[in-house]
């Protein structure tokens, strides 16, 4: 198993890290355009594998050859959000920088697995997917799982419970149109509506759909990593131990949940060969309703792009 992270940034980087931990792989490869940020950080977690009795073979470089024939390719690479700017203000520039990786991806690890992660993230998938022309199982996009762990946070903080007895799912986009599915949130089995004020579950939503913003206003010259790497390393664990998790991403729909030609946050089953199956789930009136405003955002996105020439 080779896998190779291109951005070697904070989520990059930080993944990494993770995957190393978890000796996810054989080799590792960490890319960036920066030379100097990819060959710094991958000789630093060369010295810190020994802490983690990890034997995974790591490698920094700006020469995309050195990712060939990697199983799955990670993409990071952009900018991040500052405070006061939207994920999908990054658009014009981040689709540009995914115009000059994904042909090198496509040259170097044809076979590869690409989880996409830069923001904004629905469209972004969308844009590699169209420019790889690789077959809608291997481009997904990582974000719904980031959403559903933090709504999580919030919830267990509320209710003063373990947030790994909370079972839920976060679907639609990553952005303002996300859709936390309270009638599909557990908490040790028991309906999220039994224990918790409509007014609590409210304010619970609104955090979620803010959190990244709240961190961004803290952070001031980037945005969160540690969570994204956490539901990185997840989405990443399932395809290389072939664990057929079924978790929400960004996947391609064509007919499923009555939407074609587009990324959504919907939920995947995840296995060694990527997305294996787009799970279709009841949605009540209200999520339905939300997940079409949902897709005519990234409908409007996807028009951006064209209107942009990119
Ligand atoms: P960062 O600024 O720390 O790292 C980005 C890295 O990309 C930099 O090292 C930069 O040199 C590199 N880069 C820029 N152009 C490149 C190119 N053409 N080829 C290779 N590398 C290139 O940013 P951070 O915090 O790591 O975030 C990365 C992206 O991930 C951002 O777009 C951010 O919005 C997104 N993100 C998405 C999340 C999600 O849930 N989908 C969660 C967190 C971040
Ligand atoms: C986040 O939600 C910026 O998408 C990133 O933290």
């Amino acid at each position: 198993m080779k896998i190779s992270i291109i951005g070697a940034g904070f989520v990059g980087s930080t993944t990494a890290y993770r995957l190393v931990e978890r000796k996810m792989c054989h080799e590792l490869v960490l890319f960036d355009v920066n030379e100097g940020i990819a060959k710094g950080k991958a000789l630093d977690l060369r010295q810190a594998a020994p802490f983690l009795s990890s034997d995974v073979v790591i490698f920094g470089t700006s020469d995309y050859k050195q990712m060939a024939n990697s199983n799955i390719v990670i993409i990071t690479a952009g900018s991040p959000r500052l405070p006061g700017m939207s994920r999908d203000d990054l658009l014009v520039k981040n689709a540009s920088i995914m115009k000059s990786i994904v042909p090198q991806i496509v040259k170097y690890a044809p076979n590869c697995i690409i989880i996409c992660v830069t923001n904004p993230l629905d469209i972004i998938t969308y844009l590699v997917y169209k420019l790889s022309g690789f077959d809608s199982s291997r481009v997904i996009g990582m974000a719904g799982l980031l959403d559903s762990v933090r709504f999580k946070a919030f919830l267990a903080e509320k209710l003063n419970v373990s947030a790994s007895q909370i079972q839920t799912m976060v679907l639609g986009t990553h952005g303002d149109t996300m859709i936390p599915l309270i009638n599909h949130t557990f908490v040790a089995g028991i309906p999220l509506k039994d224990l918790m004020s409509k007014k609590d579950i409210e304010a619970s939503v609104d955090r979620t759909r803010h959190a990244g913003a709240e961190i961004v206003a803290h952070l001031k010259t980037g945005s969160a990593y540690f969570a994204p790497a956490g539901s990185i390393f997840e989405m990443v664990q399932a395809i290389v131990r072939n664990q057929r998790r079924i978790v929400p991403a960004s996947a391609y729909l064509q007919g499923e949940y009555g939407f074609k030609n587009v990324y959504l946050g919907v939920p995947v089953k995840l296995g060694a060969n990527g997305l294996e199956e787009i799970v279709e789930i009841n949605l009540s009136d209200s999520e339905r309703k939300a997940l079409t405003k949902a897709y005519a955002h990234v409908q409007g996105m996807i028009k951006a792009l064209v209107h942009n020439r990119i």
